[in-house]
């Protein structure tokens, strides 16, 4: 990873690592929860989404403050869903992120209630984020956008389409389908979030939703790749969990080398939508890169 790349991921996550955990610490609320919701926030992710964000917004050429509150409200969206993906009841996975998972420390009942808490404490941070000279309806955009993403069509779509394929050998386009939504509208999302704050025009703002989309499935083949040949030690999480879990992955239908073929086949149609919008393609190129080279 290039120099200028490294130190702008390690300067917006120790950003986004302090801000975050300040938001809840101010709430009133029982104090179990809130120690619960800090515990998984805190637990350490890579924050590629605000990241993402961030580094849209900057290759715009604006003021990256601008975009910091959303940032973290999909970090809490995305935190609430790896507590619930882990659960007894989803994936039964007890380490993540290097830590014993939320219900291992907090119990089921406790772990659950810390993610609905982080998730709809997201779209109050939004609803309430002060952005210079943004408008009612931009804000709406955001809100609307973040919810589709997250909901019955988003993230949570996708999740009930990864448990119904459990046990069963699905087909590389019902598989597409699963990590689209699963993992890749959210991470879709914090780009054309990042677009949309920046005041990025329609036609830029489809193309980058198409470059990051394609970024997304990426995200995921590499994460499933990962679960195959990943160190668990360095990744945080146990390795072979979709194994264990009958799940359909790019390696189990395509084997490990399909699934690299893969990555390089989205890699490049990634890139061309991204060289396709008029902005500095820098930052966004190399965190592609860095989506199929990292190694947890
Ligand atoms: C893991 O996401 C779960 C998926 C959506 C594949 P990340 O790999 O971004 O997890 P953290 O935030 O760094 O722990
Ligand atoms: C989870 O996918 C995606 C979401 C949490 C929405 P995985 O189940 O593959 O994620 P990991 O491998 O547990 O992080
Ligand atoms: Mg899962
Ligand atoms: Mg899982
Ligand atoms: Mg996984």
């Amino acid at each position: 990873m290039n120099e200028w790349l490294h130190s702008f991921m390690l300067e917006k996550k120790q950003w986004v690592d302090e801000v975050l955990p300040s938001h809840i610490a101010k709430l009133q609320a029982p104090d179990t929860l809130k120690e619960a919701m800090i515990y998984s926030l805190n637990a350490g992710g890579k924050r590629i989404r605000p990241a993402l964000l961030l580094a849209t917004i900057e290759s715009f050429g604006q003021d990256v403050r601008r975009g910091i509150d959303l940032a973290c409200a999909i970090e809490m969206i995305h935190t609430y869903s790896l507590i619930h993906d882990d659960l007894p009841s989803m994936d039964n996975d007890d380490l993540r992120r290097g830590k014993p998972t939320n219900h291992k420390v907090y119990g089921v009942a406790n772990a659950i209630l810390a993610g609905d808490a982080l998730l709809t404490y997201s779209f109050e941070l939004v609803a309430k984020m002060d952005v210079d000279s943004l408008s009612a309806e931009q804000k709406l955009k955001l809100i609307e956008g973040l919810a589709k993403a997250a909901g019955p069509e988003g993230m949570v779509g996708g999740q009930v389409a990864d448990i119904e394929g459990e046990n069963k050998r699905l087909s590389v386009e019902e598989l597409e389908y699963i990590h689209h939504h699963k993992t890749g509208d959210l991470l879709a999302f914090s780009v054309v979030a990042g677009a949309i704050l920046s005041g990025a025009e329609k036609e830029e703002i489809r193309s980058l939703h198409s470059f990051a989309k394609e970024l997304g499935l990426l995200f995921q083949i590499k994460d499933d790749i990962l679960d195959v040949e990943g160190d668990a030690e360095v990744i945080g999480k146990p390795i072979g969990s979709d194994t264990e879990n009958n799940k359909s992955t790019y390696p189990s239908i395509l084997t490990l080398e399909g699934a690299k073929e893969k990555l390089l086949v989205h890699t490049k149609r990634a890139k061309e939508y991204l060289f396709s919008v008029k902005m500095n393609h820098t930052l966004l190129e190399g965190l592609t890169d860095y989506v199929i080279n990292r190694d947890h």
